[in-house]
């Protein structure tokens, strides 16, 4: 006798991103599809039974659940008595097809509960005994036979540490009722679903109440601004996986491939080390391509002579890291890429020298300003430091971005002063400075600073600078690091990732 489970319904039942869908009254019926015999299915399903509470209990087991805990409460202080923070999971996305994007938990979910299910939500009571409860996929043994292990209530409860639990499907109506008598709604303003569902359930809840949305996300994305040691050890983790793969870069990558061969070589060691996905697509830029910011294609043939920019990163458990190193197609550095490589590189020492608790953002960006405007100057593709414009043109990018669960990590960057957000011990954040010659740039001169500068000045600028713009043509070279600020200054966590010329030959040349 043959049952069928189709991979349609499969993804039908993966697809949980309406937390008021009724999936807990969903059970398997006979479908049309993928056939299973029922011998195969009865192995298949006594394997997963036996090896299911193992590892339900191996995750128990090394979960920190007071680490998330101690999370919320924190939130929890900084919301009103008369209030209700309610978050909901990332949702599945559709790749093509019936196929989906992996899923990723969304980033603040993830922070305040370690919990990684999708068609799952939460709220937050301040004033209730029960003040955390969680909403979820309910346990199914059979669905789980398809789609993986799910926590269920029990494992919401036992180690996720919810008050109470229920199934996702019951969430408008117990959300329903909590809402009663609140004035103030925490919650993600911009997810336009959830502010439009809670609205109206507000209203039936409510009769001539009124009540204040407030974004819960300002709340938790400053807390996520300052890394607690848990976090650290994992972004430390993540760069050093990183930084492996680039080392394993540099020993591959030779004229002749492609650029998908050395994006194989680096995405190779994030897998082999447990880090499950790419924190951001992998950038392989060789040759003209090294000149393109966030060039993301990948499939050029690398030519001898070309510099290679890698600007990558693994995620690991769920945390990002954000590294950038330049390296010469054929292991060694020509005359025009050293005298740019240096300039960068020290551009990122001097910045970094100076990272210490109380420095402003926008003080570092001021330091390797000054390093790359002097160095542009010395190689002629600049006639005038002062002219901010000119500088531009070659590093049109800003020099740090916060790093964490998320790439460009959250948290509020704008100025106290002019000196910038003053940096504290825990934030992680990169350096990145970089000088791009695109020998294209003239074609849009005008289109990028005409609105600032004549168009005769931007003709003068053209004529002085264009034999040295055709010198270091298609020479692109950033150097990135990831830094933890600490009590008296930092730690670079992409340190283990060589970028001193000598040591990136050196690694080159004597390959494997
Ligand atoms: N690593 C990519 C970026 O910082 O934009
Ligand atoms: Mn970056």
């Amino acid at each position: 006798m043959n049952f069928r489970v189709p991979h349609k319904y499969h993804k039908f039942l993966l697809d949980l991103n309406i937390p008021f869908a009724k999936y807990d009254s969903i059970f398997i019926k006979k479908l049309p599809g993928q056939i299973m015999t029922t011998k195969n299915a009865v192995v298949k399903l006594l394997l997963i039974l036996s090896f299911l509470p193992l590892t339900i209990q191996l995750h128990a087991q090394t979960f920190r659940s007071d680490i998330f805990k101690e999370r919320r409460s924190r939130l929890l202080k900084s919301i009103e008595d008369s209030s209700i923070a309610i978050f909901n999971s990332a949702k599945t996305a559709t790749r093509n097809g019936d196929v989906d994007y992996k899923y990723r938990q969304n980033s603040n979910f993830y922070y305040l509960t370690g919990f990684e299910e999708p068609g799952s939500a939460f709220i937050l009571l301040p004033t209730d005994n029960k003040k955390f409860v969680m909403f979820v996929r309910q346990s199914n043994i059979l669905m789980e036979s398809w789609t993986g292990k799910r926590a269920g209530l029990n494992g919401a409860i036992k180690t996720y540490g919810a008050d109470t639990a229920y199934g996702i499907g019951l969430f408008s109506k117990m959300l329903t009722k909590s809402l009663k008598g609140k004035k103030k709604i925490y919650l993600d303003t911009e997810d336009k679903d959830l502010v439009k569902l809670v609205d109206s359930l507000y209203k039936k809840a409510n009769e001539n109440s009124v009540k204040q949305n407030i974004n819960v996300n300002d709340i938790v994305n400053e807390m996520r601004l300052i890394k607690d040691n848990f976090e650290i050890d994992l972004m430390r983790r993540a760069c050093e996986i990183t930084s492996d793969a680039l080392i394993n870069a540099y020993k591959n990558a030779k004229p002749g491939q492609y650029e998908y061969e050395i994006q194989a070589a680096l995405e190779y060691i994030y897998t082999k080390n447990g880090s499950n996905y790419p924190a951001f697509i992998s950038i392989v830029g060789s040759g003209v391509n090294s000149t393109i910011l966030h060039y993301e294609e990948n499939n050029k043939i690398v030519e001898d002579g070309d510099m290679i920019v890698m600007d990558v990163g693994a995620e690991y458990k769920n945390y990002a890291s954000d590294i950038t190193r330049s390296i010469p197609a054929n292991g060694n550095f020509s005359d025009e890429q050293k005298l740019i490589y240096d300039i960068v590189l020290k551009a990122l020492k001097e910045t970094t020298s100076f990272v210490k608790p109380g420095i402003g953002l926008n003080e570092l960006q001021q330091y390797t300003s000054r390093v790359i405007t002097d160095g542009l100057l010395e190689l002629g593709l600049i006639t005038d430091k002062e002219k901010n414009w000119q500088t531009n043109i070659w590093m049109p990018h800003g020099t740090s971005h916060w790093v964490g669960l998320d790439v460009h990590d959250v948290g509020d960057s704008k100025y106290m002063d002019k000196k910038g957000r003053l940096l504290e011990p825990g934030m992680v954040f990169t350096i990145e400075p970089g000088i791009y010659v695109s020998k294209n740039i003239f074609n849009h001169l005008k289109d990028a600073y005409g609105f600032q500068v004549s168009a005769d000045e931007i003709k003068s600028f053209t004529e002085k600078v264009k034999d040295n713009v055709a010198k270091f043509a298609n020479i692109g070279i950033r150097i990135e690091d990831t830094i933890l600020v600490t009590k008296d200054g930092c730690e670079v966590l992409s340190r283990n990732a060589p970028k001193e010329i000598d040591d990136i030959e050196k690694i080159m040349t004597e390959k494997k």
